[in-house]
């Protein structure tokens, strides 16, 4: 590699840190001029936003043969929930709160990418969402940093395999780094303001994870911290990311970012922001081109050291070295792999399996659902029955909409050929007319179950998405009402990127089920758990608000001196006009099962240092049907020299129970789990030790409690905990 850069002209180095769009709609081999130019002037260290064997195989071509130096080109692709096998939206796969099949689904999404020689994908989004206007809480993790966290790693190693040279394995690249989930009033690209605390223990976790399972890419965020943009923040990118962390992959730009320096007043032109930019740390130069158009005079007249250029450069080389890229440049670009993996039935057993796991039921009220399989007629209502692209949700990469598996499709699969099953749009997402709701109330009088398809359409969330409101748009909130005073019996399905404000649904409908945007195999995952063939066991990764003005609402909020009271009490923290709870609480989600939950029990009362400690929770299965219990550890820091949130989650377990079954579910807690950032600088438990509430539950709002006293030994923890998530087996 030292050969190779001592080969390379100012120019040619300054190109390997261009990162160039293509064209999203891939038609054949045949690369846009802007592209061949870039490949063939050498000012194109990567390419993204170009999928397909054959084309990728051609640009790689074109970087082999016809440039002096013949270096192979990054590929990147923005693959969020699957590449031509669309995984449920990432906030759904959260709601699965599971490890590992969150990580079987990175891998579908590296496989299928990868054998279209996309080799970098920019994924996973780790921004600890708070803010449900924000359309981009569809792309993330939701409002814990703890869930984030093992989620990050956990996808970090889905994409990345075994080894990175394989195949079948792509970069990943964490983003976006740091703090555009604390996106000001939900609105994209707007400035945040971020504590220190706020950004070590709320935004950073996620990150820090990723770092540690290897990821090899971060991409600098638009937004600014404490004024100073993602791209242009050198204590980010390098006091936190590089010094601290020890990040030795590359930093790439959001689209654009560097350019925007200017806009956001913190460079004078495109040099300026040019220096500034690479200065702080940024390697890659996403679509702006600001680096290809001045970085080699910037180097020339002394105002950008060429040795940081030749680190940079450096990182990129080693990035194309470890993926195989100079051994094999044609290893991933495979049409033979591509027309076996891509949509294989095992990969849709995948995105089945995992949209089954992230759908959440709100409310079952007298066991509505399940739905009998042996029911003759049913009746899909709403503008989401059968619409394929919204199955997939946003940012489907190279999803097909009409190979995805609709609600009524679904149904139609589970009840077999003896079944009507009517779909009946009853309009559009924003429009029912008086006349689309009288035939949506005919249609359901005739039918045995009713199905209420209601929500959001893709495009309503993902970039540039935000809502100022969250309630069902148009008229559906009408068409709900006049189908349930039918009296029939009827389910709501929700298709939605983000918690809607759905209090008079709630208190209207018998049953409503969180599908989020649930993927390819969506309609059939849904189907099969309306009908009980599957049992719902998500649980919500983020808080739903009752209304729009309780933003920001989230489990883990600091404590007040007066606390809210049940109902109303003048002078608490508290609203004269709505209660001060969520509609539904973080962690939240019911069962076909009914269980009881006992009180969390300590092996010890005392944690000395670094002594883990056992916390143990008996569960009974008390209704008639067989199902798998959850319960989540939360901690609260009862006396500290400063305030700490009035839960953190710590922990999760499950025990699957036949009716009348008793079982245990168990968890340890360790010293890194009580650690918070200090005062002077560093995750540690608190130095003067403490009593330390420890609450189990079935969710965030309805916990039981038990105080553990923590004693500290001199050992600190100095980072937050590492997520250690096993790596795929070969
Ligand atoms: C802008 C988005 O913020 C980022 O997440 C994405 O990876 C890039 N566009 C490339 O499409």
């Amino acid at each position: 590699m030292e050969e190779l850069l001592s080969r390379m002209t100012l120019e040619e180095k300054v190109g390997q840190l261009n990162l160039v769009s293509g064209n999203h709609a891939v038609t054949g081999p045949f690369a846009p001029q802007s592209v061949r130019d870039a490949i063939l002037k050498g000012q194109a260290g990567g390419l993204f936003n170009v999928y397909g064997a054959e084309y990728t195989r051609s640009l790689q071509a074109m970087a082999l043969t016809e440039t002096r130096l013949g270096v192979p080109l990054l590929l990147g692709f923005d693959v969020l929930h699957g590449y031509r096998t669309i995984l449920p939206i990432p906030l759904g796969q959260a709601a699965s709160w599971d490890m590992e099949a969150i990580q079987a689904g990175e891998r579908v999404s590296a496989t299928e990418a990868s054998a279209a020689g996309v080799n970098w994908i920019f994924a996973p989004m780790v921004d600890v969402t708070r803010d449900p206007r924000w359309g981009r809480v569809a792309e993330g993790s939701g409002e814990s940093a703890w869930l984030g966290a093992q989620i990050a790693a956990a996808r970090v190693h889905g994409l990345e395999g075994q080894s990175l040279s394989a195949p079948d394995s792509v970069a990943s690249c964490v983003k976006h780094f740091a703090g555009n989930g604390a996106t000001e009033a939900g609105r994209d690209y707007s400035a945040l303001d971020l504590s220190e605390r706020a950004l070590r223990e709320q935004q950073l976790p996620p990150f820090k994870a990723a770092v540690d399972a290897d990821a090899r890419c971060v991409m600098a965020a638009f937004n600014a911290v404490d004024g100073v943009p993602g791209v242009a923040n050198e204590r980010l990118l390098r006091d936190i990311l590089r010094k601290e962390w020890g990040f030795r992959g590359i930093v790439v730009s959001d689209f654009g970012a560097i350019g925007e320096l200017p806009v956001h007043g913190v460079a004078e032109d495109g040099f300026d922001a040019s220096r500034i930019a690479f200065q702080a740390g940024t390697d890659m130069d996403m679509e702006s081109r600001s680096y290809v158009g001045s970085l080699p005079l910037l180097v020339r007249e002394g105002l950008v050291d060429g040795g940081l250029l030749d680190d940079s450069v450096r990182r990129i080389l080693q990035l194309k070295e470890d993926l195989g890229l100079f051994d094999q440049p044609f290893g991933r670009s495979d049409e033979k792999r591509e027309a076996e993996v891509i949509g294989s039935a095992q990969h849709k057993a995948v995105a089945l399996a995992l949209a089954e796991k992230s759908l959440v039921l709100l409310k079952n009220d007298r066991e509505v659902l399940p739905f009998a399989v042996t029911a003759k007629s049913v009746a899909v209502i709403g503008p989401l029955g059968d619409a394929g692209a919204d199955t997939l949700g946003p940012w489907a990469a190279h999803g097909d909409p009409n190979a995805a598996i609709t609600l009524k499709e679904g149904i139609a699969q589970v009840l077999g050929p003896s079944a009507r099953v009517t779909a009946l749009a009853a309009g559009s997402v924003e429009r029912s007319t008086a006349a689309d709701i009288a035939s949506a109330v005919r249609l359901a009088a005739t039918a045995d179950v009713v199905v209420l398809a209601l929500g959001e359409h893709a495009t309503q969330s993902g970039e540039a998405a935000s809502r100022a409101s969250l309630d069902l748009p148009g008229d559906q909130l009408s068409l709900a009402r006049a189908v349930l005073a039918l009296g029939k019996p009827t389910a709501v399905v929700l298709f939605n990127g983000r918690p809607l404000t759905i209090e008079d649904l709630d208190r209207d409908a018998p049953a409503i089920l969180e599908a989020w945007f649930p993927g390819s195999e969506g309609g059939l995952a849904v189907a099969r758990t309306l009908f009980g063939l599957n049992e719902p066991t998500g649980r919500l990764p983020i808080s739903f608000p009752r209304s729009v003005g309780q933003i920001p609402i989230y489990h883990d909020h600091l404590p007040t001196g007066r606390p809210a009271a049940e109902t109303y009490k003048p002078y608490t923290s508290a609203y004269i006009d709505l209660p001060s709870t969520p509609l539904y609480p973080f962690g939240y989600g019911l069962s076909y099962a009914r269980f009881e939950m006992g009180e969390p029990r300590l092996d010890r009362l005392r944690m000395v240092g670094s002594q883990s400690v056992q916390v143990t929770v008996d569960v009974t299965n008390v209704g008639p049907r067989p199902g798998t219990a959850q319960a989540q550890l939360y901690i609260r820091h009862k006396v500290a020299r400063l305030s700490r949130p009035v839960r953190e989650l710590r922990g999760m377990g499950r025990v699957t129970l036949k009716p009348g079954e008793a079982g245990v579910i168990s968890f340890t807690l360790k010293e890194s789990d009580l650690a918070y950032w200090q005062p002077g600088g560093r995750f540690a438990a608190p130095d003067v030790g403490g009593p330390v509430e420890v609450h189990v539950g079935p969710d965030s709002g309805r916990t039981r409690m038990t105080v553990l006293e923590y004693r500290p030994s001199s050992a600190m923890v100095q980072q937050p905990a590492r997520v250690d998530t096993a790596r795929p087996t070969p």
